[in-house]
C-alpha cells in the first residue's frame, strides 16, 4: 500500500512536468502576461510592443487582457500558476492587493516580472523587478511646464485635475509629483480634482462635469494621460472655449493624439511615457528565468514635449 502511494506521488510529478512543457520547445521561456486593458493609446501601443518581442522564437506567450479589473488579473495569475508557467509578467491595473496571489506564485516557484506599474506589498521578494517609467518624476515634469509657461500670469490660476484610474500607481504618482511643484507657488488653485479612469470617455464627462460646475471658469487641465485630456479638449470646445487658449492643457504619455492635438494647437504639451520597452523586457524575463542578478527596477527613458515641437516631431513618433 505505501509503495503504491509512493508510485501514484511520483506519478503525479511526472504528469506535471509533462503538463508545464507540453506544446513547448527547447529552451523556450513560458511567459504568462497580464495586460491592464486597452484603455488607452499608450496601452495599445505597449500590449504591441510587448507582444512583438514575446511571440518571437525563444518564447511561448500566454496573454490575457484584464478589462480594467484586478479581479480579472488575479485570475490569470492563478491559471499562469496552474498551469507552471515559467515567469508571470504583469502590469498591475492598481497597486493593493496582491500579496496573496503574489505568495502563491512564489510558493509555485514562479518568479513575477512587474511591467509599468508598481505594486504595495510588504515583501519585496515577492517580485524580481519592475520596469517602466518614473510616474512621480512625470508629474514633476508637468508641473515644471506649468510653472514656466506661467511665468508673469497673474493668480489666482485655476486647476483642474483628471485623475488616473483610481488605486493604480500612476494616478497616485502623478499626481503627488505634480502638487510637489505646483504647491510651492501660491497662485495655483486645484478647484477640482477626478478621475477619468484613464479613458477619453471619461475625460470628456469628467470635464463637462468641471465646466459646469465652474462656470467655464478653468485656467488650466492637467490630465494623467493623453486619452483624457483628448476627451476633455472635447468637452471643452461644445463648451464654446478655446482649448490651448481659453484653457491652458497638459497631459502625459506623448501618444501621436496628443502631438495632433498640440500641432492643432489645442493642447499645450505632453509629458513622454514610453511604453515601448518589450525588446527590455524579453531580455528581463531571460535573465530572472535564468536565475541571472537583475536590477530590482528599470527606469525607462522620456521626455517633455511642447506645441511648437510638435510638427516636428509627430513623422518619427512610434505610438
Ligand atoms: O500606466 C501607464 C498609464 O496607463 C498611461 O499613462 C495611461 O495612458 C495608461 O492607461
Amino acid at each position: 500500500m505505501k509503495n503504491a502511494c509512493v508510485l501514484l506521488a511520483m506519478l503525479a510529478i511526472v504528469l506535471a512536468g509533462c503538463s508545464r512543457d507540453e506544446g513547448k520547445q527547447a529552451g523556450q521561456v513560458t511567459v504568462g502576461f497580464s495586460q491592464v486593458g486597452a484603455e488607452s493609446e499608450w496601452r495599445t501601443a505597449n500590449t504591441a510592443s510587448v507582444k512583438s518581442a514575446l511571440v518571437a522564437p525563444g518564447f511561448d506567450l500566454k496573454f490575457s487582457d484584464a478589462q480594467q479589473k484586478q479581479e480579472n488579473q488575479i485570475k490569470a495569475l492563478r491559471s499562469f500558476i496552474a498551469q507552471r508557467v515559467d515567469v508571470i509578467a504583469f502590469s498591475p491595473v492598481v497597486e493593493s492587493g496582491w500579496e496573496p496571489v503574489l505568495r502563491e506564485a512564489k510558493a509555485a516557484g514562479i518568479p513575477v516580472v512587474l511591467t509599468d506599474r508598481a505594486v504595495k506589498v510588504s515583501d519585496a521578494s515577492l517580485y524580481a523587478s519592475l520596469i517602466g517609467s518614473d510616474f512621480i518624476e512625470e508629474g514633476r515634469k508637468a508641473g515644471r511646464w506649468l510653472l514656466q509657461d506661467s511665468t508673469g500670469k497673474p493668480g489666482p490660476i485655476r486647476v483642474v485635475e483628471l485623475q488616473g484610474t483610481v488605486g493604480s500607481a500612476p494616478a497616485i504618482d502623478r499626481m503627488k509629483g505634480f502638487h510637489e511643484v505646483i504647491d510651492t507657488d501660491p497662485r495655483f488653485k486645484l478647484v477640482r480634482s477626478q478621475s477619468g479612469d484613464f479613458t477619453r470617455a471619461k475625460g470628456k464627462e469628467v470635464m463637462e462635469a468641471f465646466l459646469k460646475a465652474e462656470g467655464g471658469h478653468i485656467d488650466v487641465l492637467f490630465a494623467h494621460n493623453d486619452d483624457m485630456a483628448i476627451g476633455a479638449i472635447q468637452a471643452i470646445e461644445e463648451a464654446g472655449l478655446t482649448p490651448g487658449k481659453d484653457i491652458r492643457i497638459v497631459s502625459i504619455d506623448g501618444v501621436r493624439g496628443a502631438f495632433e492635438a498640440m500641432k492643432a494647437g489645442k493642447l499645450n504639451a505632453t509629458i513622454e511615457c514610453n511604453p515601448l520597452f518589450g525588446a527590455q523586457l524579453a531580455q528581463l524575463i531571460r535573465d530572472v528565468h535564468a536565475g541571472k542578478p537583475v536590477p530590482k527596477r528599470i527606469v525607462v527613458e522620456e521626455g517633455v514635449f511642447t506645441q511648437d515641437q510638435a510638427a516636428a516631431a509627430l513623422p518619427g513618433r512610434k505610438y
